[in-house]
């Protein structure tokens, strides 16, 4: 039987934070259900709406139009408590997500043991801390002799007794190996009362997404985490620990790829990082990094929001030290984690590493974020727009990114400069109101990926978007 409906796939092609959240709030409407296949309360997606800013980690985008519904598939991973306090807040604000959400059966649930293993071993990676790692891990571990380590939504649906037992017996054990403590008895009855409030948006029917697109639903699947986070083919192994490519979408997000029309990508033009792990073209290379994730004695971040907030953002741009501008750039971007609140890493547009997202994700149209923050390079020593046009690895020039961690350090990109613009394009609508260097940087960019640019992100809302 052939669909009626079909499905496109929104991913991030970067490191995460590109502003897929607020591309998908403005595809919303064209589409039934918006649907998360990977990832958990990992991700930060932020939508500025009527004026507020609202932070959603587990709950699909979407939730601002009540004839949309919201799907999470069995590729992700589900923090039962979290979920309830965020639907909780959403109501605080007058949305009633729970009447549209759908939960696959299939999706694991975050027990308490990863959370304590991911806060122990996580930070060499820079996790989230919200045991996505281990939940995965569990999941292809499956068992430990009679112990299920792999729980999902469905087996809490149907034997809550069993189920919760084997949680406790699963942190009882790596308790006993790692010598953690937490008044395990306390939690696991705080998230026995969550799951009860969570426990009527499960779907048993395993077909229930098949079902609606065969019927004519229109799906639209909004990647977490981004590309180069993919737990195989990213920058292993400062990755998440899932898939998060656009064919990861048909696994975990519970379709058959024939639903598929086309692939969405969304790119920031001021690339921003968080957690360790390469970043080629890095505003201050390491010492950025080193810079970004240092910590205070209580985890929070040592230069967050509340520090760079009193810089003097003229001055860091008029610097001749990439470091300065990059920290100009993230206070002038509000670059901070929505989950973790560190200051992101900032870095040049990088083109190679786009198209190469291009290509293996089979990318059809690309939406460019913060495309006002351009107009920044203006107060640059030479005022104009970097890009990365190049890399060069030992020697050569190569057109893809390199598996291994180790040649990815040895990259050296090659930046060259556009003639920036000065004007302030927040208020654009349409092409033409905009500057014709931007044009020009456009058309490059759509050349060296090797696709069509479909839409810029001027300012935060919803509105302050171009379609080309
Ligand atoms: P985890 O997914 O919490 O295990 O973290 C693994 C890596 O992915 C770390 O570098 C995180 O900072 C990064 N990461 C996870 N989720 C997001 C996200 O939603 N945006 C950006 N980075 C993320």
């Amino acid at each position: 039987m052939t669909a009626q409906g079909f499905a496109d796939v929104l991913i991030g092609t970067q490191y995460g934070d590109e502003g897929k959240a607020r591309v998908a709030d403005g595809k919303a409407k064209e589409y039934d259900v918006i649907a998360r296949f990977n990832g958990g309360a990992n991700a930060g997606h932020t939508i500025v709406h009527d004026g507020k800013s609202i932070a959603l980690h587990q709950v699909p985008s979407g939730i601002f139009y009540k004839n949309t519904s919201m799907y999470i598939g069995s590729g992700c991973v589900i923090n039962i408590s979290k979920l309830d306090e965020e639907l909780e807040n959403l109501k605080k604000s007058g949305i009633d997500a729970r009447e549209r959400l759908h939960i696959s059966s299939q999706a694991s649930v975050i027990q308490p043991h990863h959370l304590a293993i991911d806060a122990n071993i996580g930070s060499t990676i820079g996790t989230t801390k919200n045991g996505i790692g281990p939940a995965y891990a569990d999941r292809a571990l499956r068992m430990w002799g009679e112990r299920v380590l792999n729980i999902r939504m469905g087996d809490l649906q149907n034997d809550p007794d069993t189920y919760f037992r084997m949680m406790r017996a699963n942190f009882e054990a790596m308790a006993a190996l790692h010598g953690y403590t937490a008044d395990i008895d306390s939690e696991l009855a705080e998230m026995k009362k969550d799951f009860e409030a969570i426990a009527p948006l499960i779907e048993k029917d395993t077909l229930f997404l098949q079902k609606k697109v065969m019927g004519g639903a229109k799906v639209l699947f909004e990647g977490a985490q981004a590309f180069m986070l993919d737990v195989v083919k990213g920058l292993v192994p400062y990755v998440t620990s899932s898939g998060t490519t656009a064919a990861a979408a048909y696994g975990g997000g519970d379709l058959s790829p024939d639903c598929h029309r086309k692939t969405i990508g969304v790119a920031k033009v001021i690339m921003s990082r968080v957690g360790h792990g390469p970043f080629p073209s890095e505003f201050g290379g390491m010492q950025s990094e080193e810079y970004c994730m240092k910590a205070n004695a209580d985890g929070s971040p040592m230069y967050g929001k509340a520090v760079e907030a009193a810089y003097d953002v003229d001055a860091l741009l008029a610097s001749s030290d990439p470091f300065d501008v990059g920290k100009a750039i993230r206070v002038l971007s509000g670059e901070y984690g929505t989950t973790t609140t560190r200051p992101r890493r900032i870095g040049v547009f990088d083109l190679v590493q786009l198209s190469h997202a291009v290509k293996i994700n089979g990318i059809k149209s690309l939406v460019l974020t913060k495309c006002d923050l351009l107009q920044a390079y203006s107060r640059t020593k030479n005022g104009m727009i970097p890009l990365v046009t190049g890399y060069e690895l030992d020697g050569e020039m190569i057109d893809y990114v390199p598996a291994s961690l180790n040649a990815y350090q040895r990259v050296k990109p090659i930046i060259e400069y556009r003639e920036g613009f000065t004007e302030d394009i927040k208020n654009a609508k349409n092409p033409s109101d905009l500057p014709s260097a931007l044009k020009k940087v456009l058309k490059e960019i759509e050349e060296r990926a090797g696709c069509a640019v479909e839409g810029i992100g001027v300012g935060s809302d919803r509105e302050e978007y171009v379609t080309l």
